[in-house]
């Protein structure tokens, strides 16, 4: 059989989809991890921020070499860069044979076909409907302990600085029933945990025959379905956090004590021009809730700086909203104009470089010492961990997550992955807890 490589950038929710994408083509082409010997390469791609697609461009040029090396090597491209760029990026990159966008992905083996006749092929119709409903992912990097699981696809919200709507499509949920056929498929074959994904996976919303699912009730049809099988899920939209669904994890030991909710800013202003729905204080009323109902919940956040017209007083309400929520952990980025949205075209990247470095930086050294200092916190405390794997510094260490989603590395004393052990924690780094 022919073997297929494919490298995935990008949000966990690509990573589910090379999972699907393997699966597709799995009568045609066995997967391998070794790049030189493969017949077909696909490259999963992400268009969030332009760095992310340099990257890619950076990536074919090297590809161009094994093209090279190898004549009847096919090189294709998904993903969200497929979609934004479209058929234009045939012409601009001929080291690629064929482009599938992300609701494209059941026509690749026709794609494939046709490029081999010399066609360049390409599809990037998004559809309404596709959610890879009746496809069983073939999970061919999982660690065996835990897994994700895609619930719903595509994003309604237009952020006006974000390109997800564009790339991914209208918004869709898949059905309850074959959401959790996958999960027992994977329980079957011992996984410990799932995690539930969707760009906006709170507004999951299924109906059918009368029978209307919310994603509470799914988190909850889940959690029923094993006490040994821990729930995660991302991520989060701070306007779809509703009280059913906070009430719902702290109803199950096994849904995990930790939310993502991206803040994006601590501004009014920029909140409203990043058409977020949402303003500071309702933000912090929905994390007051949090916090109330679950008192040991991590909360973590996305945070945007540098967005058009941000003065210092509105990053100083980023910093600030730091403070008062105590996040133990944030992704942090420097805003990045994407063609096509609404930022884009109603208001101007203003910030200078290194002004949003400035920015970032700051924000960045702040997250340490929130981290740090919930981290301290911890120190003295017994967690529950879930055994993923052996810690990189030694064979003798173990490492896991605790409920909150914190990294704890631990003595192995004859534990095994997808064993949960309560260790104490002794010490801590900004990163990581430890035990001795
Ligand atoms: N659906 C999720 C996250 C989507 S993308 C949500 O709405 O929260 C992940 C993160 O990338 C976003 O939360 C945002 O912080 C960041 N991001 C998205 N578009 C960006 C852009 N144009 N420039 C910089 N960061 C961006
Ligand atoms: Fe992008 Fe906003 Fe949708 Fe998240 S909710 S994917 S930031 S448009
Ligand atoms: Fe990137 Fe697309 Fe995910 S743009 S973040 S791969 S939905």
């Amino acid at each position: 059989m022919k073997k297929l490589f494919i490298e995935t950038y990008g949000c966990q929710m690509n990573f589910a989809d090379s999972e699907v994408v393997a699966s597709i083509l799995k009568e045609m082409y066995s997967l391998t991890k070794d790049i030189q010997e493969a017949d077909l390469i696909l490259i999963n791609t992400c268009s969030i921020r332009d760095k992310a697609e340099q990257r890619i461009h950076k990536r074919l040029r090297e590809l161009e070499a094994y093209k090279r090396k190898k004549r009847t090597l096919q090189v294709g491209l998904l993903g969200c860069m497929a979609e934004r760029m479209k058929e234009e990026l045939l012409q601009t990159e001929p080291v690629l044979d064929f482009i599938a966008g992300p609701d494209a992905y059941r026509s690749l083996p026709q794609l494939i076909a046709d490029s081999q006749h010399g066609h360049t092929s390409f599809n990037v119709l998004l559809s309404k409907e596709e959610t890879y409903d009746n496809i069983m992912p073939v999970r061919y990097d999982a660690n065996g302990v835990s897994a994700f699981v895609s619930i719903m696809r595509g994003c309604n919200n237009f952020c006006s600085y974000c390109v997800v709507p564009y790339t991914r499509g209208r918004e869709r949920s898949r059905s309850p029933k074959t959401i959790l056929g996958e999960i027992e498929d994977l329980l079957s074959n011992n996984y410990k945990e799932v995690t539930l994904l969707g760009q906006n996976v709170n507004s999951y919303y299924w109906k059918e025959e009368g029978q209307e699912v919310s994603f509470a009730k799914l988190m909850a049809m889940v959690a029923e379905m094993s006490p040994d099988l821990r729930v995660r899920f991302a991520t989060s939209h701070p306007k779809d956090l509703s009280d059913e669904l906070i009430e719902t994890i702290a109803r199950y030991d096994n849904i995990c004590k930790c939310i993502h909710l991206p803040v994006q800013s601590g501004s009014d202003e920029m909140l409203q021009k990043m058409c977020r729905v949402y303003s500071r204080e309702s933000y912090l009323e929905r994390v007051r809730k949090i916090k109330e109902m679950l008192p040991d919940c991590a909360i973590t956040t996305d945070i945007i700086v540098g967005f058009s017209g941000e003065t210092i007083e509105n990053h100083q309400d980023t910093l600030s909203i730091m403070h008062e929520v105590g996040y133990e952990y944030a992704y942090m980025f420097k805003y990045s104009e994407r063609g096509g949205t609404l930022a884009s075209k109603q208001y101007p990247d203003d910030i200078p470089d290194e002004e949003k470095t400035r920015r970032l930086e700051e924000v960045i050294a702040l997250q340490g010492e929130l981290s740090m200092a919930s981290n301290l916190r911890d120190v003295g405390k017994t967690f529950r961990v879930l055994v993923e794997g052996a810690s990189k510094r030694s064979d003798d260490q173990l490492f896991g997550r605790n409920s909150q989603n914190k990294v704890i590395i631990f003595p192995r004393n004859g534990y095994q992955i997808g064993d949960y052990v309560d260790v104490t924690v002794t010490e801590c780094t900004p990163a990581t807890l430890l035990s001795n």
